[in-house]
């Protein structure tokens, strides 16, 4: 990550009240680590990469590290089943080469598709078995 990311009070807050609301859809209790996040974005080596796609992406810690790991004209779909975490990632996270997608991830081949792509170069998924 080319910056230090933080999760905030707030975000973690706002992503244990949803694992306790949707704890079968959430998965975990607590977001992922920075240390997590950081070898993600590293290992899927997304500096090289021109259309990801990240699914459930939660309250965003992941697609921030991935953002940090992106070139500037690099697109990244975030595809997230709920939709208090997408109003919530629309507020938190305004940089362009985002776009969030209200969508289960069964739906991906036709979310790609939507963008008016027909595959992705990368993809990170955390969403629950
Ligand atoms: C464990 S959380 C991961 C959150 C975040 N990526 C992180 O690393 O902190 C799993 C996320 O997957 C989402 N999710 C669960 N089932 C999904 C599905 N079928 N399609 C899209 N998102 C889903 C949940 O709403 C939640 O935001």
């Amino acid at each position: 990550m080319t910056k230090k990311q933080k999760t905030s009070v707030k975000e973690s807050a706002f992503f244990i009240k949803n694992a306790f609301l949707k704890p079968k859809q959430v998965g975990y209790l607590f977001p992922s680590t920075q240390a997590l996040i950081k070898t993600i974005a590293q290992q899927a080596q997304l500096n090289k990469a021109k259309y990801i796609v990240e699914l459930g992406p939660g309250t965003g810690g992941t697609t921030r590290g991935i953002l940090a790991q992106m070139q500037d004209d690099t697109q990244l779909v975030a595809v997230e089943i709920n939709k208090d975490f997408i109003d919530f990632l629309a507020k938190s996270i305004t940089d362009k080469r985002l776009k969030l997608v209200h969508d289960a991830a069964q739906n991906l081949k036709q979310v790609i598709k939507n963008q008016g792509r027909e595959a992705t170069d990368a993809g990170i998924a955390a969403i629950p078995a």
